[in-house]
């Protein structure tokens, strides 16, 4: 009991509170309201783990969500009381234990009800939940949300571009369930029929990427060699269950498919994916290919390039030059992209002679043995 319900942090707010320009928005306008905090505190959404070192007080058994394995890792080395959480099921014991939670609003419009709903399993009775986001990231719409299922919610701050929203006396959900909000779609590809799970937040949830269709016709025309295989970036793990599927389908060896993604969600779901369809390989959560040891026969992959809205390649472009070590002699790099990013360059420096094995009029596959 006394572990479970430490005793309430005090926050010394002097009002002077230092704001780095390096944090998001949101946490500068969270340290802009530490006013707000009471007790002990649940912080949902971290994107920055350096905002913990900036907040009063010593974290008194706080504790700090994100669904970005590299953030969680950066949390891990943070000083102070925080503990960290990766992505969205709690620990026993953690339920209704904290008198403030603080939501920062997903990029994604479907992950506020999940993030809500979580916040509201945490909320010890009688507490409160801050909302806070951009407003160029749909905050108005998203505090009228959070207003319908809190009536007590209203907007207090505009600061950093953002608004804040308070909702008091907030009555706990007693209930939370990540299988609530887990969804099933059904893939048909070549023939190939795949049931593939989705949680709020994931990406191309519902539906079959064009991209990923472009990349998967062509392990079709274009088979790889056989061998294990990684796919890079593999949300929620289609490429690697339908790869194997296929193979099933056409006599040939499926071998395994490790899959790696960065966010809770693609995690959690590309093992479902690969459990619903009997696909083999190990799914792990990695920023990059930091958590990767091997060499590959082949690595697959549609990577990201997007950070939010904006056009973002800097992971891709540090996953090309660091691919090489993670190949086999001989092995193969295929990847998917829009054919505005144009990697093609990128690829011939850091992993060998590329080509164009498939395009259309948005994408482009590339095929590079390594050197
Ligand atoms: C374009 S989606 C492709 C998903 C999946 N392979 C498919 O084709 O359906 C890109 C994926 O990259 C992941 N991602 C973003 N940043 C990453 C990083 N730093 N390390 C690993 N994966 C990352 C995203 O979470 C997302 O699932």
């Amino acid at each position: 009991m006394a572990e479970s319900c430490p005793p309430p942090v005090t926050y010394d707010y002097s009002g002077k509170v230092a704001v780095s320009d390096s944090l998001p928005d949101s946490h500068q306008a969270l340290l802009k309201c530490v006013h707000l905090l009471e007790g002990r505190v649940a912080l949902l959404g971290i994107a920055e783990a350096t905002l913990l070192a900036s907040l009063p007080g010593e974290g008194g058994n706080g504790l700090a969500m994100t669904e970005h394995a590299g953030v969680r890792e950066r949390l891990e080395a943070q000083p102070g009381g925080w503990q960290p959480l990766f992505g969205y099921l709690p620990e026993a014991g953690q339920a209704g234990s904290y008198q403030t939670v603080v939501i920062f609003l997903p990029k994604a419009r479907a992950e506020v009800q999940l993030r809500l709903a979580l916040a509201r399993h945490l909320a010890a009775s009688g507490g409160r939940i801050l909302l806070i986001g951009g407003k160029k990231e749909g905050i108005a719409r998203a505090g009228k949300q959070f207003r319908e299922q809190l009536p007590t919610a209203m907007k207090v701050e505009s600061v950093r571009h953002c608004q804040v929203w308070l909702a008091e006396q907030v009555t706990p959900f007693a209930e939370y369930s990540l299988d609530d909000f887990r969804s099933w779609h059904s893939v048909v590809h070549r023939d190939v029929e795949l049931q593939v799970a989705g949680l709020p937040g994931i990406f191309s949830d519902g539906h079959l990427d064009d991209g990923t269709a472009l990349l998967l016709d062509t392990l079709a025309d274009t088979p790889i060699r056989s061998g294990r295989v990684l796919d890079f970036a593999c949300g929620a793990g289609v490429i690697g269950s339908w790869l194997q599927a296929w193979r099933n389908q056409n006599d040939q060896q499926p071998d395994p498919v490790d899959g790696i993604d960065v966010q809770y969600q693609a995690i959690h779901c590309a093992r479902e994916t690969y459990a619903a369809n009997g696909a083999e390989g190990n799914v792990l959560a990695s920023d990059g290919l930091q958590v990767v040891q091997q060499r590959y026969r082949a690595i697959l992959s549609n990577p990201p390039f997007h950070t939010g809205i904006h056009t973002d390649t800097s992971v891709t472009g540090q996953f090309l030059s660091q691919v090489a070590r993670h190949l086999l002699p001989g092995g193969e790099l295929r990847l998917v992209a829009n054919s505005f990013l144009g990697y093609e360059a990128l690829i011939r420096r850091h992993v060998g002679p590329v080509e164009v094995i498939a395009s259309n009029r948005r994408f482009v596959v590339y095929r590079c043995i390594r050197k």
